[in-house]
């Protein structure tokens, strides 16, 4: 299989070099049983090239399990990982087969591998270099056969030194890395996937496919997609949804980059010039949490002064009305999950915890 039948049968739309790069390694490595370690920040494409490498291996027949790590209860992790048997646990009413059995032949995928906790992490590695384990409750073993593709959007040599993860399994991961670049490092590529994604929502949507004009495609390659291609995408349905002119120009996207123009207005900041590219992200980071920062108090300011003016008393006289936190709590996450219609994800992101809390949450306060 050529490149560019493989990007065609995967459905990875590029033109950088760097996304070729990974798809040398990934055509090279997917025949293998070896572990693989994809790297890349949120809406990078990690599923993506994850799917590539269980549909190019010999292994495409079988299924294809995926796995958030981050989203499952640190509780539970290991029973859903590797099963349970009757009566093992309070509540484990039946035996159970974990992911690893129901990816026998095939491959798992472990999504926020970051977020596994240590003591299911020693259990994995033991899973891997043996090809076996013991389900919770069992007093033999099960043997299975699994490829393992983990992800992360965090960097685990320092979680490594945090003690956070485990070395042994690190290395044992490692072996094969695939970093996939954040879009604003490859924006050779925004063209063609704005292009595809006008394509694809058209076709699926049964309308006349709009017209991508090149100052807008300019525009997108200016801004600097925090969301990588996830955002891209997202952009360019909503450009189309609220566009029906067939026409797609600088006017419809100028709204939907917002990122981008607090970052016009905050040009008073200084800007260093000659910066390593480390320096350049953490600038950038500091940026971000200025905005942040920014909105966080005129949000303060903005609920204090409607909370007084609906308490003001009729003789002048200022009614604080005092909630529990719990109750604020309860209801910050009710309001975010309204807003990400159910999304818990994105949920946990708008809250700013992690996706873990976010389920504990929900159970404690029963949502
Ligand atoms: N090179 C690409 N070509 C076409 N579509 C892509 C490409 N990369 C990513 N996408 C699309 O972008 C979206 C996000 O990709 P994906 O889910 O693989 O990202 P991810 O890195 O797993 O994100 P997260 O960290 O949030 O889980 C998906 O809709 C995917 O189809
Ligand atoms: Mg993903």
């Amino acid at each position: 299989m050529t490149v560019e039948e493989f990007k065609k049968k995967f459905g990875i739309v590029s033109k950088s070099k760097e996304i070729r790069d990974l798809i040398d390694i990934t055509m090279q490595v997917a025949g293998s049983d070896i572990s693989i370690l994809i790297y890349g920040e949120s809406g990078v494409g990690k599923e993506v090239f994850a799917r590539a490498i269980h549909g190019y291996s010999n292994r495409a027949g079988k299924q294809m399990v995926s796995v958030n790590c981050g989203a499952i209860p640190e509780g539970i992790l290991e029973s859903e990982l590797f099963g349970h048997k009757k009566g093992s646990f309070t509540g484990a009413l039946e035996s159970r087969k974990g992911y690893f059995e129901i990816a026998d032949g095939g491959t798992l995928f472990l999504d926020e591998i970051a977020e596994m906790p240590l003591t299911t992490q020693v259990k994995l590695l033991r899973a891997i270099e043996n090809k076996e384990f013991m389900k919770i409750g069992a007093e033999t073993v099960t043997n299975v056969d699994v490829r393992i593709i983990a992800a992360t959007n965090k960097d685990l040599q320092r979680e490594v030194e945090a003690k956070r993860f485990r070395e042994d399994l690190y290395f044992r991961l490692k072996a094969v890395t695939l970093n996939i670049p954040p879009l604003r490092k490859r924006k050779i590529d925004i063209d063609e996937l704005a292009n595809h994604f006008v394509q694809a929502y058209a076709a699926d949507n049964k309308i006349e496919t709009p017209v991508l004009t090149s100052e807008a495609c300019d525009l997108l390659k200016s801004y600097n997609w925090p969301g990588n291609v996830r955002e891209l995408k997202n952009v360019v349905e909503s450009a189309i949804a609220l566009n029906r002119n067939g026409i797609l120009d600088v006017s419809a996207f100028a709204h939907l980059l917002k990122t981008e123009s607090a970052e016009v207005e905050n040009r008073n900041l200084p800007v260093y010039l000659k910066k390593s590219p480390e320096e350049l992200d953490r600038e950038l980071m500091y940026r971000a949490l200025f905005e942040i920062k920014k909105d966080l108090i005129e949000l303060k300011d903005l609920i204090y002064r409607q909370n007084i003016d609906s308490n003001i008393k009729d003789n002048g006289s200022i009614n604080y009305e005092v909630l529990p936190l719990d109750q604020l709590e309860k209801q910050a996450i009710k309001n975010a999950l309204e807003q990400t219609k159910g999304n818990k994800r994105n949920a946990a992101r708008l809250l700013n915890i992690s996706e873990r809390t976010l389920y504990r949450k929900i159970k404690e306060y029963d949502l």
